[in-house]
Order: structure tokens, then C-alpha cells, then sequence
């Protein structure tokens, strides 16, 4: 069987955070010893909420430095910016053409929206196709995502199957990829970590910022020797996605005895973080100094995503009845 194409992309809105690494950047970095990876920064998406191009241009540079950084190798993976292969708003608009209204409207980004009162741009109601045009641009067989992005790969394969329908067998149908345990790693709060919700741990934070949150994290108000449960508490939680099986046992025995208080959880959970974190820091710092890397990385990754996404767009033009 040939090797899959696998692909993801991470949106520049702000710094990528914890949610991001373990549903996202840690499985496609895995996966790009596996088969043909490409990964971009979702720039055209981010406009959907960043409306300031120098804060835009920046996150786009800080999201490719921290992929990097974690360990995605250029040599295996593409690295791009979407914004270079701009072939992917002309697929957008042909499989606009396709798209019934009411799958979008059940989206529920678009749904969270709306039910918060606010009014959504056509780009945020658009957001799922232009997402579709992404994977199906590069003929992706495998999509690591967390949970969060799984109906956005159904609508992709709907309207990757409807348009094989009508016009012949023009795309490959992708299948997203979600690691059970990573799907939805939760925030500060307890909710799912979102740049929107307010609850993030940055990948790259300074200590004393990173200490204030790991000590903000949510709990009830159980005093020090009473006996604590482990399964709703968002200290264990997180703690899971960083210390070994060991490690996470003990806390929650401990949990349960009693006699330990949240703060000396929390300062072992920020102690796990910023350990996990060490090399990539410095591997950022070394990829900093050099500030013609990133730009050469890019680069050349858009040259090799443009070399899949021009004959694929020319394949859909031909079979819609464009040329
Ligand atoms: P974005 O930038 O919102 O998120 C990037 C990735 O991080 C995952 N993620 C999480 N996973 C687990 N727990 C969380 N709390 C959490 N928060 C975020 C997301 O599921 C995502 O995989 N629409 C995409 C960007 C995109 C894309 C694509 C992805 C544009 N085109 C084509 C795949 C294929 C997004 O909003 O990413």
C-alpha cells in the first residue's frame, strides 16, 4: 500500500496551546515518520478573528517556530503557510457550489455563535469549506485532529463524496485521525482548553506566568486532610498528559488518602510541565537566533505544497467544466 498523505493545520489566532500540542502538534509529528505529512498555518482562517495584520503576520511566524520547535522536521514534513497555495479559496468556491446551507448551519462553531447573540461573518459560516479545500487540495488520506474538528472532516467527506458523484471520481475521502486520551484535553477551568474560553496553558510560557496558572487551576474548596477525588479533578487530568503511568497512580492514591493539599498537586503538575517542555525551549531558542530559518523553511514547504495542490485544482477544474 502507498505510504498515506497525512495533513493538519493550526489556526495563528494567539500562541498554541496545550490543547493544541497533545490533539494536534504531538500526533502529527508522530506521524510524519509514517507517510507523506503536510502541515500549514491556517492564515485565511485565522481572519475569521484577527483583524490586526502585524498580530496575523506574527502568530503565523510564532505558530511555525513552536511546530518546529516541538519537533516537526522539515526534512520529513511540509511546513507551509495556507495562504501561500492561494489555489485553496478558488477550491473553497467550487465546493461552496456544492454545499447545502443546512450542513453548515448545523456546524457548531457557527451554532456556539449564534447562541451567544452574536452576529457570524459569512468567513465563519464558510469556515468547514474552506477546511474541505484544505484536506482535499492535498489528496489527504489521514487528518490528526482533536475531537473538536471531527465534524469538519465529515463535512469534508460528504462533499468530497458528492462531488466524486456528480463529476467522477475527482477526490480522495479523508478520515480524521483523534487519539481517544488527547481529544479534548481541558483548560484551567475545567472546560475544554479554547483560546476563547480563557482557560489556556501556553506551550511556551515564561515560569513565573506558567507557575501563577498551574496555582489558578480551578478546584473545589476541600481542605488539606480530607480525602479528594481524582477522577473530577482537572489537576489529575492534566497531570495525566505528562507524568508516566506510575507517576499519575501515586497522585491519585493520594488523592484519595488525603493529608496533601492542591497546592503541592499543582506544583507537581507545573514541575511535569515545565520538565516536558525544557528541550523544546531551547530548540526554540536556537531556531530564534536564526531568523532566515523559519522564512526558508516556509518557503520551500509552500514550493512543495503548491507542486500537490496545482494539478489537483487543475483535475476539479476540467471535470466541472471550467477548461
Ligand atoms: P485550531 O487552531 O483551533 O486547533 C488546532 C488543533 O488543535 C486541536 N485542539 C484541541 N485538541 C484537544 N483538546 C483541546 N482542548 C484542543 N483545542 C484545540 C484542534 O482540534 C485542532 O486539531 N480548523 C482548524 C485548522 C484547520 C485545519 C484545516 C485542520 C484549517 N484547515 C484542515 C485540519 C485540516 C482549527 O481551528 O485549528
Amino acid at each position: 500500500m502507498a505510504a498515506p498523505r497525512i495533513l493538519s493545520g493550526i489556526k495563528p489566532t494567539g500562541r498554541p496551546h496545550l490543547g493544541n500540542y497533545f490533539g494536534m502538534m504531538q500526533p502529527a509529528i508522530a506521524w510524519q515518520h509514517k507517510g507523506e505529512a503536510f502541515y500549514f498555518i491556517a492564515d485565511y482562517h485565522a481572519l475569521t478573528t484577527v483583524h490586526d495584520p502585524a498580530a496575523l503576520r506574527q502568530h503565523t511566524r510564532d505558530a511555525a517556530l513552536d511546530f518546529l520547535a516541538c519537533g516537526l522536521d522539515p526534512a520529513k514534513a511540509v511546513l507551509f503557510r495556507q495562504s501561500d497555495v492561494p489555489e485553496v479559496t478558488e477550491l473553497a468556491w467550487l465546493l461552496t457550489c456544492l454545499t447545502p446551507m443546512p450542513m453548515l448551519e448545523n456546524c457548531h462553531a457557527y451554532k456556539d455563535h449564534v447562541a451567544k447573540g452574536k452576529i457570524p461573518s459569512h468567513g465563519l459560516f464558510a469556515y468547514p469549506v474552506l477546511m474541505a479545500a484544505d484536506i482535499l487540495l492535498y489528496n489527504s488520506n489521514v487528518v490528526p485532529v482533536g475531537k473538536d474538528q471531527k465534524q469538519h472532516v465529515e463535512v469534508t467527506r460528504d462533499l468530497a463524496e458528492k462531488t466524486n458523484r456528480i463529476f467522477g471520481e475527482v477526490f480522495t475521502i479523508p478520515e480524521a485521525s483523534i487519539v481517544p486520551e488527547m481529544a479534548t484535553v481541558i483548560g484551567l477551568d475545567g472546560q475544554k482548553m479554547s483560546k476563547s474560553h480563557n482557560n489556556t496553558i501556553g506551550l511556551f510560557e515564561e515560569e513565573k506566568a506558567l507557575r501563577k496558572k498551574v496555582m489558578g487551576i480551578t478546584t473545589d474548596s476541600q481542605p488539606v486532610e480530607a480525602p479528594k477525588d481524582p477522577a473530577t479533578s482537572s489537576i489529575v487530568a492534566l497531570y495525566r498528559l505528562f507524568a508516566s503511568a506510575d507517576d499519575v497512580a501515586t497522585m491519585e492514591a493520594q488523592f484519595r488518602a488525603g493529608g496533601i493539599g492542591y497546592g503541592d498537586f499543582k506544583k507537581r503538575l507545573f514541575g511535569a510541565i515545565w520538565e516536558t517542555f525544557e528541550p523544546f525551549r531551547a530548540r526554540r531558542a536556537a531556531l530564534e537566533a536564526d531568523p532566515t530559518n523559519v522564512d526558508t523553511v516556509l518557503a520551500e514547504g509552500a514550493a512543495r505544497a503548491r507542486a500537490v495542490a496545482l494539478p489537483t485544482i487543475d483535475r476539479v477544474r476540467r471535470a466541472m467544466g471550467l477548461r
